[in-house]
């Protein structure tokens, strides 16, 4: 009888050892051995799942009858899943700790009550469970199967046993592959692990979304291997003193990764925001020095959001610069060409941004709102609070043009927004026929003077 067990392979050379150690013998590299399973003697590779024979298919010929999608309602989730979710399809979520994964998945859950829904609670208990849903009084309790199991042979037993039409996994880092030495969590298992689900879902055509940790560092905790594997990953962010929370995709196999959904989080659950211009631009103070709007794009959605500044004398020898959702090094680019081409002396001041909200902005179409709200501030001369400003900034300090500026345009003129600072680039051709006024500046110099009189 053949015995199997297991050995740690480095992922960079692939030399093998019996035993971990923190440096491969083989290239010398720290931390990349990782536990991987071997069978010694006459059988073959253990099989984690069911064996399942293969055929050679004409593409044309490949049915896709039965392969509709699953849609949940709720929109936001659905559409940052390209529209519902794929039978079969592998989905990993992941976020910070607390931040709502296991509502979101549990709101999820009732929602495909026409679905029965499997949900296997490595974390928590069956009771813990049950006080958050009835927390967030859900409707259709009985569709939801809770299985409180780590062990992946026996998940993968209840799975073909009870064929479910969705199995949540909460979360993939509890689960154990009983024939790793190595605990939960650790590279080797998750893995496995990963590898296992992820047979039975192609073979029975379920869709799977699994709860991942995310590391200090923002990065699926884990292996970068596991993103390869799955069909899909979504990350949950949001900063935890704000109720907003954000899915958006970063890897997608059946959709666009540019779609987000944005969620506020209640005592009740999640709660879809429909109107998120609305929203972000609730708090906002007009007439403020340092605030500027910007309408952004979000997928395929125009979002208006406030951008703000504060710029002081730095009482210390190094000034800070500080950013909340928006990049460090981006907006130490932006104050150099404010320096470089305007003159403006920052280099004494403290420079703060932020964007209200929580919520975080990596678009290069919000430069020139960075820009005229550190200016504004520095100058401590409010713009008008009716006027957006869009553009990227080059270098040289030249105002460039951005994507979808209809969009953006009818969004603030939904809003009551009446004047636009636009790149003059994109005033050449755009099909605008709406009310807003358009500014065109072609350098950043233009466009200060045109809001900063
Ligand atoms: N009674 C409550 N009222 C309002 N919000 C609550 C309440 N209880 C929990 N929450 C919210 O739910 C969040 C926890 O949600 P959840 O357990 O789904 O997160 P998670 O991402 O699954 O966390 P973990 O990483 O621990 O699994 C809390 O951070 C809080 O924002
Ligand atoms: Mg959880």
């Amino acid at each position: 009888m053949a015995k199997t067990v297991s050995q740690f392979v480095c992922q960079e050379c692939g030399y093998s050892v019996p035993r971990w150690t923190g440096k491969c013998p083989g290239c010398g590299e720290w931390n990349t051995l990782s536990e991987e399973i071997i069978t010694r003697g006459d059988r073959k590779k253990k099989q984690t799942g069911p064996v399942e024979k293969n055929t050679v298919s004409l593409l044309s010929s490949v049915d896709l009858q039965h392969d509709h999608r699953i849609q949940s309602g709720l929109q936001e989730f659905d559409r940052v899943v390209g529209g519902g979710l794929v039978p079969g399809a592998m989905i990993i979520l992941g976020g910070d700790p607390g931040i709502g994964k296991s509502t979101l998945m549990l709101q999820i859950a009732d929602l495909l009550y026409k679905k029965s829904v499997l949900y296997i609670a490595g974390e928590e208990s069956p009771k813990q469970i049950k006080l958050r849903s009835d927390r967030l009084s859900l409707e259709h309790p009985d569709n939801i199967f809770i299985y409180p199991e780590t062990d992946l042979f026996l998940v993968q037993r209840a799975i073909e046993v009870e064929t479910p039409g969705v199995v949540i996994v909460d979360s993939i880092q509890t689960m154990q592959h009983p024939e790793l030495q190595s605990v939960p969590g650790t590279v080797g298992q998750l893995r496995e692990s990963t590898a296992g689900l992820m047979k039975i879902a192609k073979k029975l055509s379920i869709p799977m979304i699994l709860i991942g940790h995310v590391t200090k560092e923002g990065m699926l905790a884990g292996p970068k291997a596991v993103e390869h594997m799955v069909d899909a990953v979504l990350q949950f962010e949001g900063d935890r003193h704000y109720a907003y929370r954000i899915l958006r995709a970063l890897k997608n196999r059946y959709g666009s990764t540019n779609e987000i959904g944005i969620f506020e989080m209640h005592e009740k659950g999640l709660v879809e925001v429909k109107n998120p211009s609305r929203v972000f631009l609730s708090e906002r103070k007009s007439g403020a020095a340092g605030s500027v709007v910007v309408p952004t794009i979000e997928g395929t959605r125009p979002i208006l959001i406030e951008v703000q500044s504060l710029v002081s004398s730095s009482s210390y020898g190094m000034p800070q610069r500080t950013t909340s959702g928006f990049d460090q090094k981006r907006l130490a680019l932006l104050l150099a060409v404010l320096e470089k081409r305007m003159g403006y002396h920052l280099g004494t001041q403290d420079v703060f941004v932020n964007i209200a909200g929580g919520i975080r902005i990596d678009e290069p179409a919000v430069d020139l709102a960075v820009a005229i709200a550190v200016v504004s501030s520095f100058r401590d001369a409010p713009i008008d609070a009716r006027t957006v400003a869009i553009g990227e900034i080059g270098l040289g300090g030249e105002i460039r043009g951005v994507n979808q500026i209809e969009q953006r345009l009818y969004e603030a003129q939904k809003l009551g927004f009446t004047h636009a600072v636009v790149p003059r680039s994109n005033v050449r051709d755009h099909n605008f026929s709406g009310s807003v006024e358009l500014i065109p500046v072609e350098r950043i110099d233009e466009a200060i003077d045109s809001v900063l009189k």
